[in-house]
């Protein structure tokens, strides 16, 4: 799909991806961009810095309200929205010890709010034949993410999301799109831990994945990958399953070894 004159949204679009994929889009000449986020400040400041192509709009994408009211919001404005962009995603560290609040607030953010959004905008899409919804997932929902088991659970249910709405509406006009970028430097890339400097190894900017889901959009590919070598490792992972657990053990291993280290260091220098 070519965005020119295009009606786009974009959650969690105050900062990060969510930030450089507005003003990508505005770029190629979308006619509205609705800049939502749950910081209100932040999707202020993106669609200012956009100008009259955009406007922002505070949605908390875990609340099934606050997403029926952002597409009423675009609606009215654009009067339809062409292209529904689920971006808007946390992360949370930690495995067995996290806890049910925590598990539970990223299965909301990262996994409710796309059925939430879908819901909301499916309908009108297939009555017109036309629409274009982009998750964006994470490598982690292709592979896993050492360190954090709720991330790499709740991004295999956002792909999983993603693959089971275009199979069911491909075929009627709803095209979907989803985004498995590895590192990409935004607040989410936290340097302290050495799993998150392990994924800077293969970092990108936010412009640069922004400039890869265009393209992805513009080609209706349904995987869209910034970091194009992450391929290589699902193909890896298919190819031999139990050859890529063994090798993700021992980075595992290794990136475990670092975390006690580097935090046996932060107490030694207390
Ligand atoms: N940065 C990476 O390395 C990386 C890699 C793979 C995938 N991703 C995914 O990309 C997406 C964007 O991440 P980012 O790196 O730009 O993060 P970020 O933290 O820079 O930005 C995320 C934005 O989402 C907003 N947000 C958080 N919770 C929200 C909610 N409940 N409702 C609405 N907005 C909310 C935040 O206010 C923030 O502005 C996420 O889904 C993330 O999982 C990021």
């Amino acid at each position: 799909m070519d965005l020119k004159d295009r009606v786009v949204v974009v959650t969690g679009a105050g900062r990060g991806i969510g930030a450089a994929m507005c003003r990508t889009f505005a770029k190629a000449g979308a006619k509205l961009i609705v800049v939502s986020d749950l910081d209100e400040t932040a999707a202020r400041n993106v669609a200012e810095q956009i100008g009259s192509q955009a406007i922002f709009n505070r949605c908390d994408v875990a609340s099934e309200d606050d997403v029926r009211q952002l597409v009423l919001r675009a609606e009215t404005q654009g009067g339809q929205i062409d292209v529904f962009c689920s971006n808007a995603g946390i992360t949370v560290k930690g495995g067995l010890e996290s806890t049910n609040a925590e598990w539970q607030r990223m299965w909301d953010v990262n996994v409710m709010s796309r059925l939430y959004a879908a819901r909301a905008v499916i309908p009108k899409m297939l009555a017109r034949g036309e629409g274009y919804l982009v998750q964006t997932a994470s490598a982690a929902g292709l592979l896993t993410e050492i360190g954090s088991a709720s991330y790499s659970v709740t991004k295999h249910a956002d792909l999983a999301m993603a693959e089971w709405l275009s199979v069911s509406y491909g075929r009627s006009g709803v095209k979907v799109s989803c985004v498995c970028p590895l590192g990409v430097e935004t607040d989410m890339l936290d340097d302290s831990d050495p799993i998150h400097r392990y994924l800077h190894l293969h970092s990108i900017t936010a412009e640069d994945a922004a400039e890869a889901v265009l393209a992805g959009i513009r080609d209706e590919k349904f995987l869209i990958l910034p970091h194009p070598e992450v391929l290589d490792f699902f193909r890896h992972k298919t190819d031999d399953y139990d050859r890529w657990i063994r090798g993700f053990q021992r980075l595992q291993q290794k990136l475990t070894r670092q975390v006690k280290s580097d935090s046996e260091n932060a107490d030694s220098a207390m």
